[in-house]
């Protein structure tokens, strides 16, 4: 007999959550950058790699001070913000990131609040860390309406806010007018008397943004709530690195400093990203291209009579369908794996090379006309 085992209760029925991992030819659904890393910058991690491996048997710097500096450098030449290293925190994915932040600010008897629909792991997070979730609900062309945010904050009195910007999977960028207000707003909307709600922008996406739509960084200065986050993995081409970072005044990354895991970044990884750094400048071309087959595919998708969201990301939202499914079934038929998600009707497609995209386009114009 096997012996039970003390689960959760309220794990009881949950599976393990993730987008499919199939193997197709053709892999479009989790918004990675499409160009694998080039051959010098695979010579670069292989000559960091081994330098780092020949003190493996040391714990790595738990502070990461080195890759934090690098990161800096990166961040103010990307928006023309110029942060001290203290103020960037790294972690393995933003994923981490963000589940540190709650773990160091949400918690049992705390809320997290964001606005539905949105990226599908922070309820996740919100869940392990026992904090209550609560999705406010936008507009219908997917905006934040201020005086629902206002309500939603002086009601649930949320530890944290998340705004996905650009959004996950609507592709949809916050005004900055609007982040403005909701940072005044948050101010004082915090779980106890006087305290403030700490606003989290997750920029995965923030390099692909449209030319005139500001990063959430030039407010740091302003606001000491404010958090940023960004990720290696999707401008650039590092999702199997496992590197996101934060940008926050000192104060927050020392509260995340507490509940972070000792040592909690490989030297391999540190190592690695850091080398990926030092080759950043291909990536502003390859960003270029990618925004504008981007572009390129919502202009062929409403060509087609479809609804096409406006995105400063590197995927588009497209619909409406009656059935998505079979559409969805119908392109993977084809090799190609798509993203069912989003609101209903809807269908997620991530930019691929000129390639993937025609071959999309054209599995898409089959499954829709037979
Ligand atoms: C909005 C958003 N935030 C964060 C992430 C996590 O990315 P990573 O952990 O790879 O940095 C994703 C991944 O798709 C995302 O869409």
């Amino acid at each position: 007999m096997p012996t039970r085992l003390p689960v959760r209760p309220e794990f009881a029925d949950e599976q393990p959550y993730g987008a499919p991992q199939l193997d197709v030819p053709i892999c479009l659904n989790v918004n990675e950058n499409p160009y694998p890393p080039s051959p010098e910058l695979v010579a670069s991690i292989q000559e960091a790699v081994g330098q780092a491996a020949k003190n493996l048997n040391r714990y790595p710097d738990r502070e990461a001070m080195d890759l934090r500096a690098d990161l800096a450098d990166y961040l103010a030449e990307e928006s023309g913000v110029r942060l001290p290293p203290e103020q960037i925190w790294a972690a393995n994915g933003s994923n981490e990131i963000i589940s540190q932040l709650m773990t160091a600010f949400a918690g049992p008897n705390r809320t997290v609040l964001s606005f539905a629909p949105t990226y599908s792991m922070y309820p996740e997070y919100a869940r392990n860390c026992y904090a209550r979730y609560c999705a406010a609900e936008r507009t219908d062309s997917y905006d934040i309406d201020l005086d629902i945010a206002r309500n939603a904050c002086k009601k649930e009195r949320p530890a944290l806010i998340l705004l996905a910007s650009p959004n996950n999977p609507t592709g949809t960028a916050l005004p900055q007018e609007q982040l403005v207000e909701l940072l005044e707003i948050a101010r004082g909307t915090g779980p106890d008397e006087g305290t403030s709600s700490i606003v989290v922008v997750d920029e995965a996406y923030g390099e692909f943004r449209r030319d005139g739509v500001p990063s959430a960084l030039e407010l740091l200065d302003t606001y000491d709530n404010l958090v940023v986050s960004r990720t290696m993995s999707k401008a650039f081409g590092a999702a199997g690195l496992r590197l996101g970072y934060m940008a926050a005044s000192q104060d927050i990354i020392d509260q995340v400093r507490i509940v972070r895991l000792p040592y909690h970044l490989s030297a391999i990884t540190q190592a690695a990203a850091r080398a990926a750094l030092a080759h950043r400048a291909p990536l502003r071309e390859q960003v270029a291209t990618i925004r504008r087959n981007r572009d390129r595919m919502a202009e062929d998708l409403r060509a087609l009579g479809l609804t096409v969201l406006d995105s400063d990301a590197n995927f588009v939202l497209f619909g409406t369908f009656n059935n998505r499914h079979a559409l969805w079934q119908g392109i993977l038929e084809h090799g190609i794996l798509i993203r069912e998600v989003g609101p209903e009707g809807f269908l997620r497609v991530s930019i691929g090379t000129d390639e993937e995209n025609a071959a999309f386009l054209a599995a898409l114009k089959e499954v829709i006309h037979g």
